[in-house]
C-alpha cells in the first residue's frame, strides 16, 4: 500500500484523476468552507486546477496529499506549504472533506503521519498552523497533533459576518505526538 499508513488513514500524493472532483466539490461546500480560508468566493474548476497543478507539478516547497481510509475511500487533504528549507519551518493545512467523517480521530492521525514525515524524512524541525478562534474542531485537533497556541491576531479576516481572530500554532520536535 502506498503512501504514510496509519491506524486509520493513509496520506498518498495527490492526483487529479483521482482527487480533483472532490476537491472541487468540498471547496464548494459552505459547511465545509465555513472556517477555512478559501470558500467565500465560488471556487471554479479553472481555479481548482490551478491549484492543483501548481501543488502537484515538481516543486521543493508544496506538498499534498490525499487522505485516504485505509480501504482507499478518499476523505480529505493535507498539505505542507511554503517550506522554507534554510529555516527549517513549513505550513500546515488540513480539510476532512467528507463530513460523515468528521470526529472519528480521522483528522488529528492524518496531522500526526504529516508531522513525524515532515521532521523524520524531510527534516524540518518546525510547522506553523492558524485557526479561526471559532474552528474549535481545528483547534482541537491540531492540539491533539501536538501543536501548542503561540499568538492571536485580533480581528484578523472577515468571515461568515463578522471580523475574527486568527490562532497561531506551532508543532515542533518536542512536541510532536508520535
Ligand atoms: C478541522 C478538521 C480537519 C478536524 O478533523 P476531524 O477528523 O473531525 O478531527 P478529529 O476527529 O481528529 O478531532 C480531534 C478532536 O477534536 C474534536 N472535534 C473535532 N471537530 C469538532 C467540532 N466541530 N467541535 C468540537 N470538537 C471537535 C474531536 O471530538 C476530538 O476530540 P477528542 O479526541 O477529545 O474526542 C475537520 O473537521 C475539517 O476538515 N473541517 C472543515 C475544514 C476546516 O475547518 N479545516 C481547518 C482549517 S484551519
Amino acid at each position: 500500500m502506498e503512501g504514510l499508513i496509519g491506524q486509520k488513514v493513509r496520506l498518498s500524493p495527490a492526483d487529479k484523476e483521482k482527487h480533483f472532483e472532490n476537491a472541487l466539490r468540498w471547496m464548494n461546500d459552505p459547511e465545509v468552507t465555513r472556517w477555512t480560508m478559501m470558500g467565500d468566493m465560488p471556487i471554479t474548476r479553472v481555479a481548482e486546477e490551478e491549484f492543483f497543478d501548481r501543488m502537484l507539478k515538481p516543486n521543493d516547497t508544496e506538498i499534498l496529499f490525499a487522505i485516504e481510509t485505509l480501504d482507499g475511500q478518499h476523505i480529505g487533504f493535507s498539505g505542507i506549504h511554503q517550506i522554507d528549507w534554510r529555516h527549517g519551518v513549513a505550513t500546515t493545512g488540513s480539510i476532512i472533506g467528507e463530513k460523515s467523517y468528521w470526529r472519528h480521530g480521522f483528522g488529528s492521525e492524518a496531522a500526526r503521519l504529516r508531522t513525524n514525515y515532515a521532521f523524520d524524512v524531510l527534516g524540518l524541525r518546525m510547522l506553523l498552523s492558524s485557526a479561526f478562534s471559532d474552528n474549535t474542531g481545528s483547534l482541537k485537533m491540531l492540539k491533539k497533533a501536538g501543536y501548542a497556541e503561540v499568538g492571536r491576531m485580533p480581528k484578523r479576516y472577515w468571515k461568515r459576518g463578522a471580523y475574527r481572530d486568527m490562532i497561531l500554532l506551532v508543532v515542533d520536535r518536542d512536541s510532536r505526538v508520535p
